[in-house]
């Protein structure tokens, strides 16, 4: 009997956990991250990698510097405007959770304080105006402000 009562427990108790340990590490503006995951390795990981590594040659990084651009002048605005982000076809309220999750998925510490999310409407806008042929001399200067070579 008392072993029952401890698996009732369990089976009530459980998944109440699993709920509260997910809702602890909840980002911001991201309320469906199993999405923004699969969208990630959809629409992301072919060229960034899995790990957001990027690659020597042509990509690069997201794992441990993406989020450094939130902390210059116009950097949030280029993070939603370069190309892959801007042109993926995908809908605002999916590419905000998507831009939200990558930013805390591979860059959580550098993150400024206070960091508020996309919404849907700011993406809207800012991927009416995707970077094009603008884009290196806008990034170079914002790896210069930054102090970031790569
Ligand atoms: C076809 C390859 C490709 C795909 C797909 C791609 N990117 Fe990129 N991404 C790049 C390249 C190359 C850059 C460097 C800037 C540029 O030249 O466009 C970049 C830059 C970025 C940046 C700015 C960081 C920096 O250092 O310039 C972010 C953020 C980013 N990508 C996120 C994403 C996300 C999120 C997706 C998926 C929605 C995505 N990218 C899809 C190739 C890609």
């Amino acid at each position: 009997m008392i072993r029952l009562g401890a698996l009732a427990l369990l089976l009530v108790a459980g998944p109440m956990l699993a709920a509260t340990g997910a809702q602890a590490q909840a980002m911001a503006g991201v309320p469906d991250p199993a999405q923004a995951r699969v969208d990630y390795m959809l629409k992301c990981q072919g060229c960034h990698q899995p790990d957001g590594a990027g690659n020597a040659i042509n990509t690069p990084p997201l794992a441990g510097t993406v989020a450094r651009f939130l902390t210059a002048p116009g950097g949030r605005q280029f993070v939603a405007r370069v190309p892959g982000v801007a042109m993926v076809d995908l809908d605002d309220v999916r590419l905000a959770q998507l831009l939200n999750w990558t930013l805390q998925r591979f860059d959580a510490s550098h993150l400024p304080a206070g960091f508020t999310p996309y919404t849907p409407a700011e993406i809207a806008t800012l991927r009416r105006q995707p970077l094009r042929l603008d884009r290196a001399a806008v990034r170079a200067a914002l790896m210069q402000h930054i102090g970031k070579d790569r």
